[in-house]
């Protein structure tokens, strides 16, 4: 498996991993482009056996990077491919000074493996929206400081 960063080229196997995660919910090849490479966005893809499997979207605005999206195709999950996507971004984040404070993210509160990975990987939960997604589930906000990632070690 090789992790590296997303280039233009990317998005129509983004886009179709979308589609297949996220159903009506998907972003559309346009979209996908547009977050692949809007000025404050980083984006990482996984690739195995020349087929991508998995990705990663942030968003940056001052210290704080907003976690867009991240999937991992199904066939391929718990294998520490969605810990590696985010750790490439955190290093990402802190490397290219675009925010060493917080990482935000949004997910449903009916999506318990994503529930389970954010809480796994030190996010908290800071607050909630509402009936906030198409199937009325509440968004659960959630928030961690940024691990800093400087060369070889880690704070
Ligand atoms: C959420 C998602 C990205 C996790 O990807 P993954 O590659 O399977 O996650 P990892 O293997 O890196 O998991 C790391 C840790 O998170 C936790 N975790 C991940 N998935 C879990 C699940 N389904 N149930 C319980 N814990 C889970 C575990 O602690 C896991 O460590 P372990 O396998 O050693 O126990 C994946 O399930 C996915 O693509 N879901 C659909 C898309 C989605 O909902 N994205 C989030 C909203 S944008």
């Amino acid at each position: 498996m090789t992790l590296r960063v997303a280039t233009a080229a990317d998005a129509p196997a983004v886009a179709a991993l979308e589609r297949v995660t996220f159903g009506v919910d998907a972003w559309s090849e346009g979209s996908v482009l547009e977050e692949l490479t809007a000025p404050g966005r980083r984006a990482v893809v996984a690739v195995e056996a020349d087929e991508l499997v998995g990705y990663a979207v942030t968003a940056s605005s001052g210290d704080v990077v907003d976690l867009q999206r991240i999937a991992v195709r199904s066939d391929q999950r718990r294998r520490g491919l969605a810990r590696a996507l985010l750790d490439a971004l955190t290093t990402e984040a802190a490397g290219g000074g675009g925010g060493g404070g917080r990482m935000l993210l949004e997910v449903s509160a009916a999506n318990d493996a994503a529930l389970a990975f954010y809480t796994a990987e030190g996010f908290e939960e800071i607050g909630r929206r509402r009936r906030y997604y198409r199937d009325g589930s509440d968004a659960v906000v959630m928030q961690r400081r940024c691990r800093l990632v400087t060369g070889e070690g880690r704070g």
